[in-house]
């Protein structure tokens, strides 16, 4: 009986420090020095996007070996740990990162997010992806048709859409680059959601944005006019291709450093 004690207590203790180490924060910005069997592990957001993109297999933009991604022990490295992964974060936004850039971005069919990614790999920056509750599908986008979800929404400047995954808190980043498509001259309602639910009284915010040829500025006065932003600087607009050289470009003239 009392080995039948002892057996349980034992695997409870270690039920329980398991579950201790995947399920705790540090204040590192950087996962990768952490040793998973000693130390407390922070999941940043950039790890978020290094796992996701591991499982979309998409190409890897750093060498991920060794990195502790298998919150949950079987040895693989799959949704199920990204949904950890992902909870860890959200639940503690302030202390997931150090890093005081965060690189936001909306994109419906990618042009957007090729930039966001120079961006983040030439500031090494957090991210985060602005999804939809309801995703936009190819017919919500279709322009040509008066009717379709994104005009009715682009006509209405009162329209939030809802955001699936909202992010805790943006209280631990300084700089915010805020990157969208232009829809009908403008940024997309959903940025609009994404502006009015945060804080940005003592942010940066640096907008950024591509299109067919429709410049940033009247999404610019909008941005400005609709929350109160502690400095927004100048943004720019890219063309769809626009290559990591001219994003530099760019980011160099911002002087943030
Ligand atoms: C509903 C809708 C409205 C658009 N309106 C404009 C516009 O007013 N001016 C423009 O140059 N491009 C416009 N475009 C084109 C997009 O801005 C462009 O394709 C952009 O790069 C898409 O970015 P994404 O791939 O990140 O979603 C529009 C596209 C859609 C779907």
């Amino acid at each position: 009986m009392n080995k039948l004690i002892l057996m349980l207590a034992t695997t409870v203790i270690a039920v329980s420090a398991m579950m201790t180490t995947s399920g705790t924060i540090k204040t590192s910005a950087d996962a990768d020095a952490v040793s998973a069997a000693t130390e407390k592990i922070t999941y940043t957001l950039h790890d978020v996007r290094n796992l996701q993109d591991f499982i979309l297999v998409k190409p890897a933009e750093e060498d991920l070996t060794g990195k502790p991604y298998d919150l949950n022990g079987d040895d693989r490295w799959d949704v199920y740990d990204l949904c950890l992964m992902r909870r860890e974060v959200l639940k503690n936004p302030n202390t997931a990162s150090d890093n005081d850039t965060l690189v936001i971005y909306f994109s419906r069919t990618g042009n957007t997010e090729k930039i966001a990614e120079h961006l983040i790999e030439l500031t090494d920056a957090d991210s985060y992806v602005i999804e939809a509750a309801v995703p936009y599908s190819d017919a919500d986008i279709k322009y040509q048709d008066d009717n379709c979800r994104a005009n009715k929404e682009q006509n209405d400047k009162s329209v939030r859409p809802e955001i699936a995954n909202p992010i805790a808190s943006i209280d631990s980043y300084d700089t915010i680059f805020l990157g969208y498509p232009i829809w009908w001259g403008q940024e997309p309602r959903i940025i609009d959601t994404f502006l009015e639910s945060y804080d940005f009284s003592d942010k940066t915010v640096i907008p950024f944005c591509t299109s067919g040829s429709s410049g940033i500025s009247t999404s610019e006065k909008n941005i400005s006019e609709l929350v109160t932003i502690g400095t927004q600087l100048e943004g720019r607009r890219f063309p769809a291709g626009a290559s990591k050289d001219e994003v530099k470009e760019w980011y160099d003239t911002l002087n943030l450093n």
